[in-house]
């Protein structure tokens, strides 16, 4: 007959080392204690019992503990790259957090917002694409130092991480001629990221996003343009703005400009306080011809604006870097 001591010792010693302890509880040891109950003598069986239900006492307490040390083990050995069950096993699911949008995703949907409410359709732009959608068709000749500005990651095969959403411009324009025949007029945004062979600092990065529109149609003006671009800013900072362009060079445009707006006093600017938001321009005859539309006819302008410049200056962000880095503490400001 197996003492009550030797069950516990037996027990205790398989319960922590098990990977489901309470298993261990179903021994048929505590069924024999209870067992050996009715060959005691009469007054023995209270005590007895009594120090059989204090060892099932002991063994939960056994078991819970087991269980936590399982539960930390589980936490301890995360795999953050693996299936969710393989984490959390059997066990109840581990404590989560709900993940947030990026900031620049966010803005980006309230850019896009204002854009379609004007009546522009949106695509996002590629993130990669050839020497012709980047350069050629934008009226870059081959070998002109204008390609110089455009510090491009290219691959082996001679494809480039395009280095401004105009990459998208002669298929939008390409894509829209159908409309222009019928009597209609193109309206549209690209949007996405883009990349440059930057040195990082404060105000350049590797890796950004820009926001590309272009209007086409018999009778787009410039005026047109200063007018969509005016009501852009005014309802994105939701205030009236004062705005002036200085002249600017794009090949793929002409004539070139670059877009300013007056730093308003709500967001910490002095007065003559100029901030160049972007460069735009009436869209180069030999743009329209490489997509198919006939500049005789047609005309359109177009702009290329950096998302993070826009964001930045909306909530005095001091440091382009912030935005890829993934630190919680920043992306945690704008939940
Ligand atoms: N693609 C230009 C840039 O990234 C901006 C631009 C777009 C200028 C469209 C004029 C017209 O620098």
């Amino acid at each position: 007959m197996q003492s009550i001591e030797d069950v516990r010792n037996s027990l205790v010693a398989q319960i922590a080392t098990s990977d489901t302890p309470r298993e261990v509880l179903k021994s048929g040891e505590i069924k024999a204690l209870y067992g050996q109950l009715s060959s005691l003598a009469p007054e023995e069986r209270s005590a007895y019992g009594k120090a059989v239900n204090d060892l099932k006492v002991a063994l939960e307490a056994a078991v819970a503990d087991r269980e936590a040390m399982l539960d930390d083990a589980v936490v301890q050995t995360l795999d953050v790259t693996a299936p969710w069950d393989v984490n959390t096993g059997p066990r109840e699911l581990l404590p989560t957090e709900q993940g947030t949008q990026h900031p620049l995703t966010k803005e980006l949907e309230v850019v896009v917002d204002i854009f379609t409410r004007m009546g522009f359709e949106a695509v996002e732009s590629r993130q990669i694409d050839d020497d012709f959608h980047m350069f050629g068709s934008l009226n870059f000749p081959e070998n002109h130092p204008a390609r110089d500005g455009y510090d491009t990651f290219r691959t082996e095969e001679g494809l480039i991480a395009p280095a401004h959403t105009s990459t998208m411009q002669n298929r939008i324009i390409k894509a829209g001629k159908a409309k222009l025949e019928a009597g209609g007029h193109i309206a549209s945004i690209s949007y996405g990221r883009v990349f440059r062979n930057e040195d990082v600092d404060a105000t350049h990065e590797h890796t950004f996003y820009q926001v590309e529109g272009v209007f086409v149609s018999d009778k787009a003006t410039l005026g047109d343009m200063l007018g969509v671009l005016r009501s852009f800013f005014e309802s994105y900072y939701g205030q009236a703005l004062q705005i002036k362009t200085q002249p600017g060079y794009f090949p793929f445009v002409e004539p070139g400009l670059e877009f300013l707006i007056e730093k308003p006093a709500a967001l910490g600017g002095k007065p003559g306080e100029w901030l160049e938001m972007m460069g735009c321009g009436m869209i180069h005859p030999n743009v329209l011809k490489e997509a198919g539309v006939d500049p005789e006819k047609y005309q359109g302008f177009a702009w290329g604006c950096g998302v993070e410049r826009l964001v930045m200056l909306k909530y005095g962000i001091e440091d382009l870097r912030h935005f890829e880095s993934g630190k919680l503490g920043f992306l945690r400001k704008f939940v």
